[in-house]
């Protein structure tokens, strides 16, 4: 009996610590009430037109701004980039339906192949419509860039 037990915790701990690791960047509720770090606007011809032509917002959580500010990112620090079609007419550049969101969120241990961040990226207006089938080695072939900032290309901005 007493070893039904042990085999069941153990079981038990080796399928949470498999949930754990394999648990992927979920949708980052609420973001649009966090703090906006900066937005721009890529046009066509800018090497990175495929696929974030359009005009983006940055979004960042409490733990992200203190990492702006110190550079260095701790555990639960989440970024959004909010990405809308843009047009201009009228003399005026206006913002479109949304076309993604890109999320990167810190966790040192879990996405350690990655440089402590998870990515995800979410189709249009969908919460579940999943873009990153590659656990963010295509997000982080990019990002790599910015190791000197963990990896965050935004900076603070006052
Ligand atoms: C080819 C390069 C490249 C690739 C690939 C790339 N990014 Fe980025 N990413 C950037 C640049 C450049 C910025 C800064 C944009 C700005 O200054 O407004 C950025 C900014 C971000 C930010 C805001 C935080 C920061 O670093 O400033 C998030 C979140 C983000 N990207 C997520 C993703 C996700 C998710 C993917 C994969 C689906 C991805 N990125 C792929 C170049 C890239």
């Amino acid at each position: 009996m007493k070893h039904v037990l042990v085999i069941a915790a153990l079981v038990a701990a080796a399928g949470s610590a498999a949930a754990l690791k394999n648990e992927p960047v979920g949708y980052p509720e609420g973001y649009r009430h966090w703090t906006h770090v900066k937005s721009m606007v890529i046009l066509p011809g800018h090497p990175l037109e495929n696929p974030f032509a359009g005009i983006h917002h940055i979004y960042a959580n409490d733990p992200a701004m203190d990492g702006l500010k110190r550079g260095a990112y701790r555990d639960g620090s989440v970024f959004v980039f909010d990405l809308l079609e843009y047009a201009e007419a009228d003399h005026a550049g206006a913002e479109g339906a949304r076309k993604l969101i890109g999320v990167m969120k810190k966790d040192a241990k879990q996405f350690a192949a990655t440089g402590g961040w998870g990515f995800a990226g979410f189709k249009g207006d969908s919460r579940t419509e999943r873009l990153v089938t590659d656990a963010g080695a295509g997000c982080f072939a990019c990002h790599a860039s910015q190791k000197d900032r963990d990896y965050v290309f935004s900076a603070m901005r006052p």
